[in-house]
């Protein structure tokens, strides 16, 4: 029956974990997938998420099925932590929120829901460059999926004038999507003026928009911070939607923690759409998992465990910057004589370093240093250990 089924390509970020696993030698670098790794270079528990984790064993919970929107004591607080508690569409009743399959889920009912219900269009539009999965998400949403500029790759900084040409220039009332912080794969993120220039020719053109926030907190360290964006946006009347994982800030990738939320007009708004995201969710999945939720709801509803989280995303965003100024330092001292001052200017788990897909390729073939072929690195896969290699390693393929 499959004799004509071809062989697709492997994923552009995953398909980097196959082929590093694939790979014998023994200084091998994986920094494809955006997975923060501690300073050994293995994957790290928070200690706040051991301590919730060890807490929900001992109360020895039922395995019951969550309901359609998933656990409410959790999505009641993801709301909280992206909006803020003081939010008054919180306060109102006028945000609707179903658990997700992490970020990705969130953006596919996200997706699913524009395609069936918004009025005005099936097209978003996403930044030039995004996430690599992005367009696969939204198309198979049933979306149409088009770009705004964003990057400037002469500058190595926000196109600024670009990107508002671009959504002034589209139809009224398209969908925008917008990177909340830390960009994926650019790292650059617009300032708070910026933004408010943004949010200006968005409310000008009566656009909607699409929040994706995966690294509330990667980006300065602190999760308030890092929500300006949306928190404006929604202080500014804009009808919008939001895309939460809590994969990086909490660590929580493989349980697959996220929310979907939207901000609508009244309570009795709220209801209707609550309904129809449930008839959205329930042929896809049924109900979300419910381990890593109420791991993520005994982090965020203890005072105590809440404060040891924000000093440990705190940390994890602080050695980041860390390995972003070893990274340069050591390319400088080995003599490079590129400008490397993204490095440290980005922000985020990524640095997009200007290499080739060439210079990729190369440096996986003969180095075994692993990265996406758009030439993002994941920062958080540099080590104190690996980064002389690694520095030599880019600095021969771009001499
Ligand atoms: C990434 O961009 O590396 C992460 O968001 C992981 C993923 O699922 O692609």
């Amino acid at each position: 029956a499959w004799s004509k089924v071809p062989l697709g390509p492997p994923d552009a970020i995953l398909g980097i974990t196959e082929a590093y696993k694939a790979d014998k030698f023994d200084e091998k670098i994986n920094l494809g997938v955006g997975a923060y790794r501690d300073d050994a270079g293995q994957p790290y528990v928070l200690p706040s998420v051991k301590e919730a984790e060890l807490r929900l064993l001992t109360q020895l919970l039922d395995k019951e099925y969550a309901g359609i929107t998933g656990v409410p004591t959790f999505t009641k607080l993801a709301a909280q932590l992206a909006y803020s508690p003081s939010c008054p569409a919180l306060q109102e009743d006028r945000i609707v929120i179903t658990q997700s399959i992490s970020g990705t889920g969130a953006l596919r009912i996200g997706g699913e829901f524009l395609a069936k219900w918004y009025p005005y269009g099936k097209t978003i539009y996403v930044p030039t460059p995004t996430w690599a999965n992005h367009g696969a998400v939204f198309r198979d949403s049933g979306l149409e999926v088009k770009s705004y500029r964003y990057y400037d790759k002469a500058t190595i900084s926000l196109d600024l004038d670009g990107m508002l040409e671009d959504i002034e220039a589209a139809p009224v009332n398209s969908v925008i999507l917008l990177h909340a912080c830390a960009h994926n794969p650019t790292g650059v993120d617009p300032t708070p003026e910026q933004w408010r220039k943004i949010s200006e020719i968005v409310k000008k053109r009566d656009h909607f928009v699409f929040f994706d926030m995966a690294y509330q907190g990667f980006a300065s360290g602190d999760t308030d911070r890092d929500a300006y964006a949306l928190r404006y946006f929604v202080e500014q009347g804009h009808q919008l939607v939001l895309s939460q994982s809590f994969a990086k800030n909490m660590g929580l990738y493989g349980e697959r923690v996220g929310a979907f939320s939207m901000v609508v007009h009244s309570a009795e708004e709220k209801k209707r759409v609550d309904s129809q995201l449930k008839i959205i969710v329930r042929p896809m999945y049924s109900n979300p998992p419910i381990h890593g939720a109420r791991i993520a709801a005994e982090v965020l509803s203890d005072v105590g465990l809440y404060k040891q989280w924000l000093v440990e995303v705190k940390g994890m965003a602080e050695r980041i910057i860390k390995m972003r100024h070893l990274l340069k330092q050591h390319l400088e001292e080995l003599g490079s004589t590129r400008n490397w001052s993204h490095i440290t200017s980005q922000i985020g788990m990524f640095c997009y370093t200007g290499l080739t897909p060439e210079q990729v390729d190369t440096l996986r073939t003969e180095y075994s240093v692993y990265m996406t072929r758009d030439g993002r690195i994941s920062v958080a896969g540099i080590t104190t250990k690996n980064v002389k290699r690694l520095a030599e390693s880019i600095h021969a393929v771009t001499k």
